[in-house]
């Protein structure tokens, strides 16, 4: 249930959950990102959507970032990878105020909204209402309640497992999600339904 994280190398880190949503997240953003958008990743994780996503979508440009202690895994699949498109991650942490990007066209960021608290959810949304350009999207990728309801037994168990970890963090309500964008500017395009209950959200820029 939790993503188990092992590694295949010192360097290298694994994520089995990014094994099996990387193909379906790649499907989609293929179809919802303009050609040749750069887009900022948020919380990249062991590096691995980052190495798949910028070999599956050769006309973009991938930004990483994660906090410092995950940059050093983000390389070691930049190196793999192989991919001049495949950008230097950056250390970003959602809740800085100044973020090291200026103008992105879009921003993606998967499983981080329900690993952190509101306060820094809200200060993502802030962080990328500032470097999204106008009409620019952004996308969130995992699992979101709906009318304050777990979606499958198997969310429920991840957020008792989130909330032991960190009281803070859990499964946010989807319609709590949209507001809080919709104070920064982001409005809801679409809300995808993604395999094992998780979820894409797309949202769009507006002045
Ligand atoms: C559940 S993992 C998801 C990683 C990856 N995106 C994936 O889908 O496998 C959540 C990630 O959020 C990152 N994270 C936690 N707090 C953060 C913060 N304040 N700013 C940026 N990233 C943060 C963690 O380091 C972690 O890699």
């Amino acid at each position: 249930m939790q993503a188990k994280q092992v590694t295949a190398s010192a360097e290298a880190p694994v994520s089995e959950a990014c094994l099996r949503n990387q193909q379906p997240i790649a499907d989609m953003l293929e179809r919802e990102l303009p050609p040749h958008s750069v887009v900022l990743e948020i919380g990249s994780g062991t590096g691995q959507h980052a190495a798949f996503i910028s070999r599956r979508l050769p006309g973009i440009k991938w930004q990483p970032s994660e906090l410092a202690d995950r940059i050093a895994g983000i390389n070691a699949w930049r190196e793999r990878a192989q991919n001049s498109n495949f950008l230097p991650p950056l250390v970003l942490d959602v809740a800085q105020d100044l973020w090291p990007v200026k103008q992105v066209d879009a921003v993606f960021s998967a499983n981080v909204v329900h690993f952190i608290g509101w306060p820094k959810v809200r200060a993502m949304m802030a962080g990328i209402g500032r470097v999204l350009k106008h009409t620019g999207l952004a996308f969130f990728y995992g699992p979101f309640n709906y009318g304050g309801q777990f979606t499958s037994d198997g969310n429920r168990l991840l957020d008792q497992w989130l909330r032991e970890r960190d009281p803070d963090s859990g499964i946010k309500d989807f319609e709590q999600i949209v507001l809080a964008a919709r104070k920064e500017k982001l409005r809801l395009l679409k809300d995808i339904a993604m395999p094992a209950n998780n979820r894409l959200l797309v949202l769009q820029k507006y002045v």
